[in-house]
Order: C-alpha cells, then structure tokens, then sequence
C-alpha cells in the first residue's frame, strides 16, 4: 500500500482538457480516498473517459495537475503504472490469438512480471472473471461481453494497489454486469481502491462507496454516497387545494416552498428539509392548524436519481 499522507489514491487540481475549442474536461479536482471504491459517474460524453486518460498518463492535460498514489502524473508513470491495473474503453487485442494467448503477450510486456508464475497468474486471472471456459478460443470468437472480461483479467494479472476501470460493465448482461459488481466488491474487500466510471446511476449506487458526478467536462457533485443523497434533507410534498395557505405555513417554519401544477383546482408544494430540522409531524400539525385541506402528504429522502438528475439536467439510464 502507498503511504501517500494525503489519503487519497488520487487526487487532481484543476485538471483540464481540451480539444480545440471544445473543453471536454473543465478544471476538475477529483478526491479519492484509498480504499475506496469509487463511482465515476456521468452521461456519454461527459468526459469520463478523457479524465480517465490524463490519469493514467494516456493524454497530456492542457493544464492542471493529477497525482496518481501520490506520485505526479504524468512524470512518475513508470513508478505508478505497475501499481495500477486499467481498463479503458476498447482494449485492443490480437483477435487471432485466444483469450489466453493475448494475456501472455501482455504478460511478458511487463518487465516486473516474473516469467515463473506467468501461467498460474494468467489461469486465476482468466477464473475471475468467468473466462476459464473460453481461455483457449480465438479473441475474434469472443462476444463483447467476453471481450471486456478479457480486459478485466488484463487489469487483474498482478496484484494492484488501484482498479481503475472505465465502463466495465459495457456489453454485459446482467449476470455478466452482478459477476464485475462481485469482482469489485471482493477487490475493494482486499483493500484496493477501485475507480470505476459509468453511465448507470444504479450501479453505482449498487457497488460504489464514493462518487463523482461529471456533467458537461465539470464535476458537479463529489463525496460519499450518504453525502451526495443528502441524507440530512427530507423533502416534504403536499397535495392541496389551499395552495396559498400551505405555501405560507410551510415558508414561516422556515421552508423554501414550490408550487406545481397538478389539475385545475389542486396543486403540489414541495419543500426540502434541510438538515431534518422540522418533525414530519410539526409539518402535518401546522398545515392541519393553519385550515389547509390536505389530499395527499409525504415526507422522504430525495433518491439518489432524483439528485443526479437535478444535478446533470438529464436522465440516468437505469437498470432494472
Ligand atoms: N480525441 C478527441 N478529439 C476530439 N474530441 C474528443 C476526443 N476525445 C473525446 N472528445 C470529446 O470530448 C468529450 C468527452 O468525451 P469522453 O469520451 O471523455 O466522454 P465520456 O464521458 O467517456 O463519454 P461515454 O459515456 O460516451 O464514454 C466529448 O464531447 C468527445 O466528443
Ligand atoms: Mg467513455
């Protein structure tokens, strides 16, 4: 493990890119904690994958700085390179050789890998990711799925201080995309940090410990996944026809009340409860007090989705 005193198995200070005049990463400082496992989350194009590069050393960043296991990157790459296991988008291939023939053409391209224990690694590797079976069939056979298996063993070969791995789920189906949330999960149980991008807000929200939200090359939200839920705001709605009334009451306890439609007579109010510091029941006290006609009333915690959406200003692909 790195002894790095920040905590944090990578940290960037304004990290930007861009292509021409198009920023597709804006000046972000990403915060991720050792140990972690870490959601990289954000819709296509957002600029995960760009992110992803200029910490790996793949592209150089217009400006800002990233250091990898406390090392700067890309100076100290060939420090931190053999600390890091990746996955990023299309690995490439020999499709004419099999699933096991590529690992060892990997294998032996890597000067710290000791030749003695190549096979034994290769054959675990391939058996963590559910290869095993098509170890020996040619690459070009292999589905999608099987191809981003294949990568994830890549990243697998040796042991790794960082995972970092861009949309490892792609191609997968559902088995396929439980089996890498197991994967993660055991990896992250062995005290490896995993950063992890995606599109599925779900997945994240199912194996991920940390998150980042990018949208539009920016880093709108970052923090553990109770933060970024905001499980200290309750959010209380009401379904009324005194749509005044309630706005007041709800605004003289402190609230920040929104009216929307619902129909010609009734209408929703919406509050958050910042911090939870009025009761549900002071709330349904006080509106009952002040003569409003309640049809409806809940209070509850915004959803991860509902938060993401009001952050991105789009949807999240769900998987069901
Ligand atoms: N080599 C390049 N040259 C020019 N523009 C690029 C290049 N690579 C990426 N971009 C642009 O930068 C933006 C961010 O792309 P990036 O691939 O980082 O997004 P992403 O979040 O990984 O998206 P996806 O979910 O589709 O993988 C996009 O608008 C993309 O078109
Ligand atoms: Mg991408």
């Amino acid at each position: 493990m790195t002894n790095d005193a920040s905590g944090l198995a990578i940290e960037s200070d304004a990290l930007t890119k861009q292509f021409g005049r198009q920023t597709a990463v804006n000046a972000i400082d990403l915060a991720v904690p050792q140990g972690s496992v870490f959601g990289f989350l954000g819709p296509n194009g957002s600029g995960k994958t760009t992110s992803i590069r200029m910490l790996l050393g793949l592209v150089q960043p217009t400006s800002g700085t990233v250091r990898v296991l406390g090392e700067r990157m890309p100076d100290r790459l060939h420090t931190v390179l053999p600390r890091v296991g990746a996955l990023v988008e299309g690995p490439a291939f020999y499709p004419y050789l099999s699933g096991v023939d590529n690992l060892r053409r990997y294998d032996s391209a890597d000067r710290f890998a000791s030749s003695r224990s190549r096979a034994a690694r290769i054959d675990s590797a391939l058996e963590r990711v559910g290869l095993s079976n098509a170890a020996h069939k040619r690459v070009h056979a292999y589905s999608l799925g099987m191809k981003q298996r294949l990568g994830l063993a890549n990243a697998l070969l040796r042991p790794r201080e960082l995972l970092v791995l861009d949309e490892p789920t792609n191609g997968l189906d559902p088995q396929g995309t439980r089996e890498v949330r197991n994967l993660v999960g055991g990896l992250a149980a062995e005290g490896i940090t995993v950063f992890v991008s995606s599109h599925l807000l779900s997945e994240v929200a199912q194996m991920c410990t940390h998150a980042a939200v990018m949208s539009a090359g920016n880093i709108v939200a970052q923090g553990t996944l109770a933060e970024l839920r905001g499980v200290d705001t309750d959010r209380v709605r009401v379904l009324t026809e005194d749509v005044e009334v309630a706005v007041q009451t709800l605004a003289r306890l402190g609230l920040s009340p929104q009216k929307s439609d619902a129909g010609p007579t009734a209408a929703w109010v919406t509050a958050a409860v910042l911090d939870k510091t009025v009761a549900p029941e002071a709330l349904s006290g006080a509106l009952m007090e002040a003569g409003v006609r309640i049809r409806a009333f809940s209070v509850d915690e915004p959803s991860l989705e509902e938060r993401f959406v009001a952050l991105t200003g789009e949807g999240f692909d769900v998987v069901q």
